[in-house]
């Protein structure tokens, strides 16, 4: 496990560039709307920290987690919630925030469960989206920048729990 098997993709300064733009963003949709904004953790720790300190108004934070894949997935294949949000979600303007949409099956779960608590809008703040790996549709409102199919960690993303802590996004391995 060591740096020389990691090769930068995103350095800091690109993701400060991308945080800037979403911020801007996300201030100008829900500047004046109290809105919550929801993390899928874990992977979602780091952007989500960041994301929120560029917002100088009010926000209220919570999170989801999802059952990772195989022991987690229902026999149907659908990932499981195995923490859902404490604050009460009916007629607030909620925003999802997501490290990576891959297959989409992850945030696809999450949107639906938080669309049956009845917020009065709902949106996905993505910093990162691989499309050649989709294949549940998901809406992105909010996207840093899309990457090919690679396997990236750093950022919050994770290899077996381990290089979450990296401040940039690397590929991993020979890719
Ligand atoms: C990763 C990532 C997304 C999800 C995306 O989470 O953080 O939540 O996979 O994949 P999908 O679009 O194919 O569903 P993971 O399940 O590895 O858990 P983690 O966030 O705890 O690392």
């Amino acid at each position: 496990m060591t740096s020389s098997r990691l090769r930068v993709l995103i350095p800091q300064d690109e993701i400060s560039r991308l945080l800037g733009r979403l911020a801007e963003e996300v201030s100008r949709d829900y500047r004046d709307s109290d809105p919550v904004v929801i993390g899928i953790l874990k992977g979602a720790f780091i952007f989500m920290a960041d994301l929120v300190r560029l917002l100088d108004f009010p926000v209220q934070v919570d999170f989801v987690r999802v059952a990772s894949y195989g022991a987690g997935t229902r026999p149907g294949g659908q990932p499981r919630l195995t923490l859902r949000p404490h604050l009460p979600l009916a007629g607030r303007q909620v925003l999802v925030v997501e490290d990576i949409v891959d297959t989409g099956h992850t945030t696809a779960a999450v949107l639906r469960y938080l669309e049956r608590q009845r917020p009065a809008s709902l949106r996905l703040c993505a910093l990162l989206s691989k499309p050649s790996r989709r294949e549940t549709p998901v809406v992105i409102n909010y996207l840093g920048t899309n990457i090919p199919d690679l396997f990236v960690v750093g950022y919050g993303l994770d290899a077996a729990e381990r290089h979450r802590n990296l401040p940039y996004i690397a590929v991993l391995g020979n890719e």
